[in-house]
């Protein structure tokens, strides 16, 4: 058996493969760039599994080049790169990493948070330039993330209380915040939160102090922050997005921070990745990461494991443990493609 690789995963994955008596081929093996799609059309056809990223688009168009495949592992919990329709249909079954990065992508939420409300970017680039000469009451003054001064509790608006919602909720007890969640968002479904209230997304845009995004990309969460959205938070709020970019209307926030009509934004994904909006890096009070939400070397090397996990089970023709479309082992276009008698 052969399995395509897109991009260079740990090792602790491809120990796995070599193991299992499986050769491998990197699609593409420069980190800074990955396998243009006429590359992944090309030796597709002599895989009988993929490994995907998330920065790799399987389509319809891709796996009619995938005669022998057998299934598709997307090296992510997030599988808005997968047409998982297309692949249904084909008899191709799909899975993903969930769980395993859960709480090292909470851990980057918080960071953003804290980051972006303590204004820590600018106070390291001021401290670095040699521009610290005196401690000032008026220095870099930030946003309180617990209770501060004042004493009154800031208020966490949750979008999407899926796993990664709930591990940022959690976080927040430290902090003595009133978590709140939106209702009828798709990832938000019934967990041990029973304390959370739910609101609908435009009231909690208007109560919230922070709000942080865990909703997976649909065409309904496209835009699901739009200039509408913006303009319902508070001047002082601050947006944070370990999710996906096109949940936010970039265009629309550089605005918004801009104009003022929120204070701040800490984004570790793009609406057009890696391509940033124009004027984004202008802003002082933005933060940016280059996508790392899950990138501690523990949770990558698991999720390596995990995804050449649920690749060998494609291989064999057995149910992987994270089938996305369970409905495709029904299909005899399945069948025929791991050689099973119907
Ligand atoms: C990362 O963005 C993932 O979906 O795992
Ligand atoms: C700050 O360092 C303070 O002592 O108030």
């Amino acid at each position: 058996m052969q399995v395509l690789v897109t991009r260079r995963i740990p090792r602790a994955g491809l120990v796995l493969l070599e193991e299992a008596g499986v050769t491998t081929l990197v699609a593409c093996t420069d980190d800074e760039r990955g396998p243009a799609p006429e590359e992944l059309r090309a030796r597709i056809g002599e895989a009988d599994g993929l490994l995907s990223l998330l920065t790799e688009t399987v389509d319809g168009a891709l796996l009619d080049h995938a005669p022998r495949l057998r299934g598709v592992a997307n090296y992510a919990v997030g599988y808005d790169n997968v047409d998982l329709a297309a692949a249904t249909e084909r008899g191709i079954p799909v899975s993903n990493t969930p769980g395993i990065l859960t709480e090292t992508t909470a851990d980057l939420t918080w960071a953003l948070l804290l980051a972006v409300a303590r204004r820590v970017p600018e106070a390291d680039r001021y401290t670095r330039e040699g521009r610290f000469r005196i401690w000032g009451p008026n220095l870099l003054l930030g946003e309180d993330v617990g209770p501060g001064g004042s004493g009154r509790r800031k208020v966490l608006g949750i979008v999407g209380l899926g796993r990664i919602g709930r591990a940022v909720a959690r976080r927040a007890v430290g902090f003595d915040m009133e978590v709140v969640a939106s209702e009828s968002i798709m990832g938000s479904g019934p967990g041990p939160d029973e304390g959370i209230p739910r609101l609908p997304l435009p009231e909690l845009l208007e109560r919230s102090d922070f709000v942080s995004l865990h909703t997976p990309l649909s065409p309904e969460t496209r835009h699901l922050i739009d200039e509408a959205a913006l303009r319902r938070m508070k001047s002082t709020a601050i947006l944070v997005n370990t999710s996906r970019g096109p949940l936010v209307d970039e265009r629309a926030l550089v605005r918004a921070l801009r104009e003022g009509w929120i204070a701040g934004a800490a984004l570790d994904v793009f609406e057009d990745e890696p391509a940033l909006s124009p004027g984004l890096t202008d802003l002082d009070q933005v933060v940016l990461a280059p996508h790392i939400g899950s990138a501690s070397r523990d949770t990558r090397d698991r999720m390596a494991v995990m995804a050449v996990t649920n690749l060998l089970h494609h291989l064999r023709g057995e149910r992987a443990p994270h089938v996305l479309n369970p409905e495709v082992y029904q299909e005899a276009r399945w069948r025929e493609r791991v050689g099973r008698a119907p």
